[in-house]
């Protein structure tokens, strides 16, 4: 459990932390992509920690790979690849560094380390979890299996290694439907996402029996307040993650993962869209896309945001934090996600 106190005096007594206007002159170039969403004076209390953790990352050998829901800092910041949790589980497997720091949630390093399993994957702070990874075990897996007997196991990466293990193959949010289609038998277990799964089961044939987990993120946009939003503002586009409830989905303009959320908005630049998934989707790209109007609402996940410059400074500084999967179970959950992308690569999803 990290001691925030203790890192916060550590880090005083090594770096010169204070703000600073002549460090965020610069690095007024990585400013520059983030100047509509993060002000002048956030941009001096940060540019000291970009400044170190870069320097640093350099002197470990260490890679930084964020997931999409990073604050803005992070993302344009101090990352060396950004993406959905697919692509984060493709880059991991890609990475020449002896150490990936991971910026995300403890299922995303897990899987990093289950991929490379002689690498240093450090996790800033191992409290940010996952609403859906905390709702199954393998006993809940191994529960599901008898219930439905043969029916292969598809699980969402929003899983814990143990999880992982005990299941056939994985699927993310941009390829479920495939991966499900893809299986044989015609009925499929997937856990442990409820809403992925009934959203994945309106596009596939198969008959898709599911765990009752949710994201407590997108489990709280109901589709009235997205028609009254709509009654408002006519022109609106509205795009979802696939962790909305069916009715949620069913009101959205498109539903992908949130790359697929990024890549729609980039290539279809409506004049005003609302992004019905995690806040700093928005702000991420909206200096990139200055003509796009981010509507509100958002909502924020408290596990993704639990990871700040200042926990990755000290955990590439102190190297604590390191992620480990026991061996056995480690190569049993590698199948699993290594089929996923595997098949994945070859479904060309
Ligand atoms: P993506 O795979 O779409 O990035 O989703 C991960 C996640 O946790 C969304 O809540
Ligand atoms: Fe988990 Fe939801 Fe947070 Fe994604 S947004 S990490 S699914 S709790």
């Amino acid at each position: 459990m990290l001691d925030l106190n203790h890192a916060k005096a550590t880090l005083d007594a090594h770096y010169d932390l204070a703000p600073s206007l002549e460090k965020a002159e610069a690095t007024k170039d990585i400013y520059d992509k983030m100047d509509r969403v993060v002000s002048p004076a956030d941009w001096a209390i940060f540019a000291p920690y970009v400044i170190e953790i870069n320097r640093l990352k350099k002197e470990r050998n260490a890679f930084i790979l964020a997931h999409n829901y990073m604050t803005p800092e992070i993302y344009h910041g101090i990352a060396d690849f950004v993406g959905d949790s697919l692509q984060l589980a493709i880059k991991a497997t890609e990475v020449e560094e002896d150490v990936i720091v991971q910026c995300g949630v403890h299922f995303m390093a897990e899987t990093s380390k289950i991929l490379n399993p002689s690498k240093t994957v450090l996790m800033p702070d191992m409290a940010a979890g996952c609403s859906l990874a905390e709702s199954i075990t393998a006993e809940g897996v191994a529960e599901m299996r008898a219930k439905y007997p043969g029916a292969p196991v598809v699980s969402y990466v929003n899983t814990t290694a143990e999880v992982k293990a005990a299941s056939d193959i994985c699927c993310t949010s941009s390829n479920a439907v495939q991966i499900v289609d893809a299986m044989e038998s015609d009925t499929v277990i997937m856990t442990p996402d409820q809403f992925l799964a009934q959203n994945v089961a309106n596009q596939s044939k198969k008959k898709v029996v599911f765990w009752e987990g949710s994201c407590i993120v997108h489990e709280l946009y109901t589709p009235e307040d997205l028609r009254a939003y709509r009654e408002l503002q006519p022109d609106t586009k509205i795009i979802a993650h696939p962790e909305c409830t069916p009715a949620v989905v069913a009101e959205a303009d498109f539903t992908g993962s949130t790359s697929g959320i990024i890549n729609w908005v980039e290539t279809n630049r409506p004049e005003e869209v609302m992004l019905v998934t995690e806040c700093s989707m928005a702000a991420n790209i909206s200096d990139s896309l200055p003509d796009v109007n981010f509507a509100k609402p958002c909502n924020m996940c408290p596990y993704m945001k639990k990871i700040t410059l200042e926990k990755i400074l000290y955990a590439l500084h102190s190297m604590e934090g390191a992620v480990e999967v026991e061996p056995a179970m480690a190569e049993k959950a590698k199948l699993a996600v290594t089929r996923m992308i595997d098949l994945s690569k070859q479904l060309n999803v």
